[in-house]
């Protein structure tokens, strides 16, 4: 391992460019519920200092990922093409899956065990409102951001990338309203294994939704940043 990282420099760096830069920071970061989507802006030195945490602790558990060598794999590397691919197929459709399933599956459990104290009353809607949320987003993105992404050499870029980060935000408010709801997703005790499954899918796709938010505003949209139109 490099010993001069992290080093002092780590601290003034944002976090969205530790999570885009440093594989493996996003599951330490997302792990001292560090923002690094919506709030990938923010030095770390800010942001662990607004969630308390630990420095040292922080500290030592992004020197544990190790260097950031071998940058091939990580999306900052990706062409602008293959960069909007893995988005879509691994985030779009996935959460598409992942929401129709979702949905069923917390209906079932709300009904099922409905007299339960701990049963996530309203779960169901909070996701179909999410999905009814994300699907004109993600249609937008699909039918006209990538292509004109794609189709981008030089000048002026048309489509104003503001009102996407907007959609984001009121995303990342919809997945606090998810935590709330399933107690941070931690079942209690006894609960069925479709209320498991529904916590352990539920938590899968707020990760995954974190992890999309992220590549967007803080790889794929500052590549168009200097030319885009600001509304
Ligand atoms: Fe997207
Ligand atoms: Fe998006």
């Amino acid at each position: 391992m490099n010993t001069q990282f992290p080093g002092p420099e780590l601290w003034q760096r944002t976090v969205g460019d530790i999570a885009a830069t440093l594989p493996g920071a996003t599951a330490v970061l997302r792990n001292y519920k560090i923002d690094f989507c919506c709030n990938g802006d923010l030095t770390l030195d800010s942001a662990a200092h607004r969630r308390g945490v630990d420095r040292g602790e922080l500290e030592r558990a992004l020197a544990a990922l190790g260097t950031p060598d071998g940058a091939s794999a990580v999306p900052t590397a990706m062409s602008n093409d293959v960069l909007i691919g893995h988005i879509q197929a691994c985030y779009h459709e996935a959460h598409r899956r992942a929401l129709q399933e979702l949905i069923a599956l917390s209906r079932k459990v709300e009904a099922v065990h409905h007299e339960h104290p701990k049963v996530p009353a309203g779960l169901s809607e909070a996701l179909r409102q999410l999905q009814r949320d994300l699907e004109p987003h993600m249609a937008k993105e699909e039918a006209i951001l990538f292509p004109a992404m794609l189709q981008w050499t030089e000048g002026k870029f048309d489509i104003p990338i503001s009102e996407l980060r907007h959609e984001h935000d009121d995303q990342g408010i919809s997945l606090r309203r998810l935590e709330c709801l399933t107690d941070n997703f931690t079942t209690p005790e006894g609960a069925c294994r479709s209320w498991q499954a529904l916590y352990v899918g539920t938590a899968q796709f707020a990760e995954d939704l974190i992890k999309h938010i992220h590549l967007e505003n803080n790889v794929l949209f500052p590549r168009f940043a200097a030319a885009e139109i600001r509304t």
